[in-house]
């Protein structure tokens, strides 16, 4: 069969191909402990399955507008006003299924080809693999060890031309755990309103922080018209099988979103849209338990791999994934991930997977019980001794 030809601009995101992998392992009978997976492994709390089957029963089961219903619109504005201390209207927020297509939608919206869009590296691969599709220039912005993974001013700078039209943004980040600070911000929101280009600013962590306060750079000054903030509640309230996410535009850009989505997804599943909304207003006890239990093991998988010969770890501030440097081991990254999936049964994933600057580590989640991280710490300390 012969594809269209943008289909081979189309990236894909490894952790799903480990996982298969991992699992294809299982179904032979080996013991896998699954640290490649990006979700949290609660189950989402009960006070919001129960909002959905109230909203179940009340009829919330047909299609709703397509960017979203109006009442979960006005509490994510409320959310992200209180969260970043700037004024947000109901009718700039966007709903879709999971935050992913916001960056797929954003895109297709606003970058032409020929157009340069910088993006974190390593990073999410999304972006890297959507920037290409829709035929733009993929620019890398180096993330470095050194600053806590955090990017230089001069590489930004550097990275910066005519031509750049979007800066992707995202803090706390995938993989490395590594946050901005306001004067990264500063610095980011200075260029782009000199050098007139917008940013993605994905914030789908921003509630997993473990030292100190998430900033963002929508509440700088005239960053509102600028930005596209994305948030949602996969990773926040475990719930990411659900699909819902959101997207704070800037006016101009709401209704080609509202485009995109009648022509693609018509709109998001209107019960779990309810159910957001008690994620939102309800109690937060459970976000709180889950982000002191993910702090917990955060501090025992760093200590841990700083003990095993030959690997060296960052301790993290945000997401729930280290990235330890394995420079120092005798395998590429990419031999070492498969080595600790066949001899140990130890599931992670290459550092190559997020960008060509993320060769020499690894990104092992820690999205799985202490009992379990412990094990596989075990398990990967006896697979490097014998390398
Ligand atoms: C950095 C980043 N952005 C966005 C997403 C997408 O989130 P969702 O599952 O809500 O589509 C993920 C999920 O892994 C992520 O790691």
């Amino acid at each position: 069969m012969k594809f269209a030809e943008r289909m081979n601009r189309l990236g894909t995101e490894s952790a799903f191909e480990v996982f298969a992998k991992a699992k294809n392992l299982e179904a032979q009978g080996k013991n896998i402990i699954h640290l490649e997976i990006g979700q949290p492994d609660f189950k989402t709390p009960i006070n919001i399955c129960e909002a959905a089957f109230e909203a179940m029963k009340n009829g919330y089961t047909g299609y709703n507008p397509a960017v979203g219903i109006w009442e979960f619109r006005q509490a994510i504005a409320e959310h992200i006003s209180e969260t970043r201390r700037i004024e947000i209207n109901p009718d700039e927020v966007i709903v879709t299924p999971g935050a992913k297509p916001i960056i797929f939608f954003a895109l297709l919206a606003l970058i032409d080809s020929g157009d340069e869009v910088i993006y974190p590296d390593p990073g999410f691969p999304i972006y890297e693999s959507v920037i290409n599709f829709v035929g733009a220039k993929a620019v890398p912005l180096p993330l470095r060890e050194e600053v806590d993974f955090r990017f230089r001013i001069e590489d930004l700078v550097a990275a910066i031309s005519d031509r750049t039209r979007l800066l992707i943004i995202n803090s706390p980040q995938n993989p490395t755990g590594g946050f901005l600070t306001k004067e990264d911000l500063e610095a980011i929101a200075n260029l782009a309103r000199d050098r007139d280009f917008y940013i993605l600013s994905d914030e789908i962590y921003s509630r997993l922080l473990y030292e100190g306060e998430h900033q963002s750079i929508i509440s700088f000054p005239g960053m509102k018209e600028r930005t596209i903030l994305l948030d949602g509640h996969s990773k926040t309230y475990a719930m990411t099988g659900w699909r819902l996410g959101y997207g704070i535009f800037p006016k101009p850009l709401v209704e080609e979103m509202e485009r995109l989505i009648i022509n693609s997804n018509s709109c998001t599943c209107s019960f779990t849209q309810i159910a957001g909304i008690e994620a939102l207003k309800g109690s937060q006890d459970s976000v709180i338990q889950m982000v002191a239990e993910f702090k917990r093991r955060r501090d025992a998988i760093v200590d841990g791999l700083n003990t095993i010969k030959g690997i060296h770890c960052r301790k993290p501030a945000g997401a729930f994934y280290v990235f330890p440097n394995v420079k120092q081991l005798p395998l590429s990254c990419g031999e070492l991930a498969d080595y600790l999936l066949e001899e140990a049964g130890v599931a992670v994933l290459s550092g190559t997977a997020f960008g060509k600057y993320g060769d020499g580590y690894l990104r092992l989640s820690y999205a799985n019980s202490l009992e379990n991280i412990q094990e596989a710490l075990e398990r990967i300390r006896i697979a490097v001794s014998k390398l």
